[in-house]
């Protein structure tokens, strides 16, 4: 095995140990599901910057803090907070979290995100099953990878777990939610779009666009890692809506949708079965 790859292997299994609970499932919050973070039973939590090689994340509202616990009384380990490509970070930073939950004995993993929203119909508050996605970050997080397992060459045709994906369609019934299913773009930013390239997007086949989440679904599919993804639309995504688009709308958007993420997440959990 490789020095990186050893570290965090050495990592994961240190924090198993310490958290006292053997997490088969790991969530990762993105805006607008935060508060699902409140809900765990806690038993142990440690913030990103105690972690070796996890990058802080520097925008407001990604505070980093790594939660294990229970959900609905399931081992569960949840990552509050995500670094961005967008904030200078490397490909293989951004996604070593997800080599760590791995290496710990996360056998399934629930990616959330806020969205903007591109397809009719999808409006802030709503959410997205992930049912596929197309990566035009420009870059890839497994190009010149030295992790194992090798080669890098990931089939990604069932990136989305479907019995997972199933789950999450009946969880979004019970939580009454307002739910599609659709393709989530991925690019790098820091930029919000232009219409121009929204409606570009469009015609490429996307529901909505956002600038996360894919390089951490490729990782953990190269991983072997069964992969369910949630957006949250916190905005109609540019030329599309009545103003501009602005992160303090995806923040505020995030928080109004709180209590309904929570109820959305809490019901998947319940209903997974767990690999
Ligand atoms: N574009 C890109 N990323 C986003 C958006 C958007 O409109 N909303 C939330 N994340």
């Amino acid at each position: 095995m490789n020095r990186p790859d050893t570290l965090i292997g050495q990592l994961g299994r240190r924090l198993a140990r310490r958290a006292g609970v053997a997490p088969k499932i790991a969530i990762v919050l993105g805006s607008g599901f935060k508060s699902l973070g409140e809900s765990v039973a806690k038993t142990f939590s440690v913030t990103y910057s105690r972690l070796p090689g996890f990058a802080k994340p520097s925008v407001p509202g990604h505070e980093g803090t790594l939660i294990c616990g229970h959900l609905a009384g399931v081992p569960i380990w949840v990552l509050s907070g995500r670094a961005h490509f967008y904030e200078g970070h490397s490909m293989d930073t951004i996604t070593r979290p997800i080599r760590v939950l791995a290496a710990a004995g996360v056998t399934t993993l629930l990616l959330t995100n806020a969205a903007g929203g591109i397809r009719k119909g999808f409006s802030p508050g709503h959410f997205m099953r992930i049912t596929d996605h197309i990566n035009l970050m420009g870059t890839h997080p497994l190009r010149g990878s030295q992790h194992q397992p090798a080669p890098p060459f990931v089939d990604l045709t069932q990136a989305y777990d479907s019995a997972l994906g199933d789950a999450l369609d009946q969880a979004a019934r019970t939580a009454r939610v307002h739910w599609h299913q659709g393709v989530y773009l991925a690019v790098s930013g820091p930029s919000y779009e232009t219409p121009a390239e929204i409606q570009a997007f469009k015609r490429l086949g996307a529901d909505a666009v956002g600038m996360s989440t894919v390089p951490e679904v490729i990782v953990a599919r190269q991983l072997r890692v069964r992969v369910a993804a949630v957006s949250c639309i916190s905005n109609a995504a540019a030329g599309l809506g009545k103003g501009q688009v602005s992160h303090q709308e995806v923040l505020e958007t995030g928080r109004r949708a709180g209590a309904e993420a929570t109820r959305l997440i809490t019901e998947f959990v319940r209903r997974v079965r767990l690999g």
